[in-house]
């Protein structure tokens, strides 16, 4: 069954929402706090071990029940039942779109093709569960006899950014084995890596769904010709495994069938750190801990199923994307998680929004006359309060951020937790309230300062506030949570793509630059020369100056 093909700008919902936004759009939030004292408890969703507060949104009931008219315009719950179905709703690549399938219990029933894919899911996660059990406890030898120390992550984009993002956000979890992740072609960046590891005792793990990707084989041929400078070549068996739908490019690039783990066409890249790609994850956590992973994201997907939007976290998440979008005009948005070990979350992210949702041709295959995916960018506080928050306090532009903490830190340190959480609670209020012409001139004044000096200093020292913030308050940063986090973003990644009428599961966009890279790169190799505009032609020019 085919997904909803509707514009969404021309629900009755969209249009209610325009003229609405004319009468919200002045308003301040200390204005909308002070009108409904009851507000935080209003906009706020608690649901397992997450706290979600909205509450500092440009919104109020009327917003949210627009919004919520116009997800049921455009037919969001028929989508959720369609996608989680396994339905072809991938259209442009003739696929399902099942990564939540990878999270489903095996007594569950999921069917592609007429087929029930669980029991195969199941079977691959057995030989994760082995493979990794068996590196970790040091059963499971290298060449000469000795025990994996070492294991390199080969892959790029979700091959790459889901495992990395992972084994760094918990590596508080980790056990003795090293991970290193290899993804550019950046050779620099590849011998960086490679440079100090042992052969004897390090483990391959090249991670490539379609085993064609220019990246991934570059570097996996380098690390097995370094490998090979030091051991013999019957030894790459035991030292190289893969993670690929591509069983025969695999097997040709020298790789034992016993040694691939497979995962299958409707697990998109960027979705796929809950197949065999999470390999590193599962080695460098432990298996119980990868399957914690997946136990919080089946979890967050159950209630994104089953929960009225109303009280849908990843619904009312992606909807008030929608809202600063496509109403207010804002063109980005920003994710600031206050924990140093989510550094690599907005990086995830961006993949995983801007890839999915970046598309200006509709579901009927017309071009878009509305704005879609949003730009995501973000680092993690306090840091970032550093760097560049005075943008967000005091710039011109509007940009939404979401606000992710810990109710608990790992180590314990409550001095610490107190003061990170401090600036955690401190920066969303600063950012709503801002401070008004009168609070300055009063805090200047008390600072004996001539009146010249503060009408002077006043206009630089005033924060316009009304700047919105979701905060997203989390018990413990767990494998468990952490898997419902990544879900909740992978499903307001999927309402909004219905809401936009869009296919959020293909990506074309990135094919271009591919196609150019291989010409350029033959024209380099065998000095063939293609037609250039003027700026290509001269750049390859200086660059072939020996
Ligand atoms: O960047 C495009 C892309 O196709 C991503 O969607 C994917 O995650 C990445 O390349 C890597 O692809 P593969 O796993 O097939 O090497």
């Amino acid at each position: 069954m085919a997904l909803p093909t509707i514009n969404p700008t021309t629900t009755k919902a969209w249009e209610a929402l325009q003229s609405h936004y004319e009468n919200i759009k002045g308003k301040h939030l200390k204005e909308l706090f002070a009108t409904h004292p009851q507000r935080a408890d209003l906009f706020t969703i608690a649901w397992e071990d997450f706290y979600v507060d909205y509450s500092k949104n440009r919104i109020d009931q009327t917003t949210k029940d627009l919004l919520i008219d116009l997800a049921k315009e455009v037919k969001l719950d028929e989508a959720i039942t369609h996608y989680f179905e396994g339905s072809i709703i991938n259209e442009t690549e003739d696929r399902a779109v099942l990564h939540t399938a990878l999270r489903t219990p095996v007594n569950k029933n999921i069917e592609v093709d007429g087929k029930n894919v669980l029991p195969e899911v199941n079977e691959v996660k057995q030989k994760i569960k082995e493979f990794s059990n068996k590196v970790i406890s040091g059963t499971l030898k290298g060449y000469t006899g000795k025990a994996f120390t070492d294991i390199v992550n080969i892959g790029i984009g979700g091959s790459d950014l889901g495992p990395v993002m992972i084994t760094e956000s918990l590596e508080y979890y980790k056990n003795h084995l090293n991970v290193h992740f290899i993804s550019n072609v950046d050779g620099d960046h590849t011998h960086q890596n490679l440079k100090g590891l042992d052969p004897e005792t390090t483990l391959f793990v090249v991670v490539s769904k379609t085993f064609s990707t220019q990246e991934t084989l570059s570097n996996a041929t380098t690390a097995r010709k370094w490998f090979t400078q030091n051991a013999p070549n019957e030894a790459v068996g035991k030292h190289f495994v893969a993670v690929s739908s591509n069983i025969a490019n695999v097997t040709k690039f020298g790789i034992d069938e016993d040694n691939i783990f497979p995962l299958w066409d409707w697990v998109g890249g960027r979705f796929s750190l809950w197949s065999a790609v999470g390999l590193s994850i599962s080695l460098s956590l432990g298996y119980d801990n990868f399957e914690a992973l997946l136990e919080g994201a089946y979890e967050m997907d159950q209630h994104f199923k089953n929960t009225p939007f109303e009280e849908n976290i990843p619904v009312i998440l992606g909807l008030l994307s929608v809202w600063y979008n496509n109403f207010f005009g804002a063109e980005s948005e920003a994710i600031i998680p206050y924990s140093q070990y989510l550094h690599r979350l907005p990086a995830y992210l961006q993949q995983g929004i801007m890839e999915s949702n970046g598309k200006s041709v509709d579901r009927k295959g017309n071009p878009i006359s509305y704005q879609t995916g949003t730009i995501i960018w973000g680092e993690p506080g306090t840091n970032a309060q550093h760097a560049f928050f005075q943008l967000i306090h005091q710039g011109t532009k509007l940009i939404p951020a979401e606000f992710i903490g810990f109710k608990h830190s790992l180590f314990g340190d409550q001095d610490h937790q107190d003061k990170l959480m401090a600036n955690f609670f401190a920066q969303t209020e600063a950012l709503m309230n801002g401070k008004t012409k009168e609070e300055v001139v009063e805090e200047l004044s008390s600072k004996n300062l001539s009146e010249a000096k503060i009408n002077q200093l006043t206009p630089f020292k005033i924060f316009e506030g009304n700047k919105p913030t979701t905060t997203v308050l989390i018990d413990k940063l767990t494998p468990k949570n952490l898997g419902a986090l990544i879900s909740m973003y992978e499903q307001r990644i999927f309402v909004q793509g219905i809401v936009w009428n869009i296919f959020s599961y293909d990506q074309w966009g990135v094919e271009l630059g591919k196609q150019l890279a291989t010409k350029i790169l033959s024209e380099i190799n065998n000095s063939e020369s293609y037609q250039h505009d003027s700026s290509t032609a001269n750049l390859l020019k200086k660059y072939l100056v020996k």
